[in-house]
């Protein structure tokens, strides 16, 4: 092969490279699109309920650390933010609110995830954060804390659904189990559905469960379906939250793709994910368009 052959082929691999879709992704960096909008909730209509936007979300959203089988996410919360992701899902241990996955640190707090976000949302005031808290250790959430939330203005704890534009620039709490400030919330997966045997049953489950969030009631709730699994850690091949997503995203987005071609307004609600990339997150944007 010659110069110019070399050169092709160099090329040939670039351009491949550059037109595969980001679906998945467990890099540190966050490599945007030059016309990438940060803020893309600006063009949603101020009186549409927070229930009705289809709204990207990470599961397990502190879960850098710990090693594969604790990894859910690689990019920090600001990144997480700047991609596009409105739906934090966030454990926390003991009085003072240390962020956890099961019981592995995550080497932050809730006030410091809380302030992450305030500082985010005061440069893209368009933009609202939905946060879902769950506690793990025994015991809740401290009173001091829940009264600071409650007369914290940035922070919307009210169980009635806002309209974006009540919530512009503020958190959005969303209520389940111990946790009892903010919306309701309804989850179409069930006990268990996070765990995974092989791909296939998960692509039905998540095929599933979307389908059921379409045609959820959501007046007086947020509804949110996962695409995130694990394997247990038994059986010759490991299916780590990184291994799933790595299969599930692309065919998440290859999924979605094929919905969007149907040409229906649709609301799935919340999707809260596993290492997603920024075009599967703009493939779920888009569909508020
Ligand atoms: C976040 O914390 C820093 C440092 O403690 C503080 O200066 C800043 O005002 C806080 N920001 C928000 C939005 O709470
Ligand atoms: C995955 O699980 C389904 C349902 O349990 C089964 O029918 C299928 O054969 C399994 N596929 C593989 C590759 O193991």
């Amino acid at each position: 092969m010659g110069v110019t052959g070399a050169v092709f082929c160099v090329l040939m691999l670039l351009l491949h490279k550059s037109t595969q879709q980001q679906a998945f992704n467990d890099k540190a960096t966050l490599n945007l699109p030059p016309s990438y909008r940060v803020g893309w909730m600006e063009t949603l209509d101020d009186e549409k309920l927070i229930s009705d936007v289809n709204i990207p979300g990470t599961h397990d959203t502190m879960s850098l650390h710990g090693g594969p089988a604790a990894e859910c996410q690689s990019w920090s919360l600001h990144n997480q933010l700047l991609a596009g992701i409105r739906y934090l899902d966030l454990r926390v241990w003991g009085r003072k609110l240390i962020i956890v996955h099961g019981v592995i640190p995550q080497f932050t707090t809730f006030a410091n995830v809380l302030n992450k976000t305030s500082t985010f949302l005061s440069q893209y005031k368009t933009e609202t954060v939905l946060i879902r808290v769950k506690h793990e250790s025994k015991g809740n959430i401290p009173e001091n804390v829940i009264n600071q939330l409650k007369n914290d203005p940035g922070c919307w704890v009210s169980d009635q659904i806002p309209r974006i534009g009540d919530v512009r620039g503020k958190i959005v709490f969303v209520q389940k189990n111990s946790f009892k400030l903010g919306i309701p919330l309804f989850e179409t997966d069930q006990r268990g559905d996070y765990k995974v045997r092989n791909i296939s049953e998960k692509e039905d489950k998540i095929t599933e469960h979307l389908k059921q969030a379409l045609g959820a009631r959501k007046t007086d709730r947020a509804v949110l379906s996962y695409s995130s699994g694990t394997g247990l850690p038994l059986g010759r091949i490991f299916k780590t939250p990184n291994r799933v997503a790595k299969k599930i995203n692309p065919w998440l987005y290859g999924y979605l793709k094929d919905v969007t071609k149907q040409n229906l307004k649709r609301c799935f609600g919340i999707v809260a994910m596993d290492f997603p990339g920024f075009d599967l997150i703009q493939k779920i944007i888009g569909f508020n368009n």
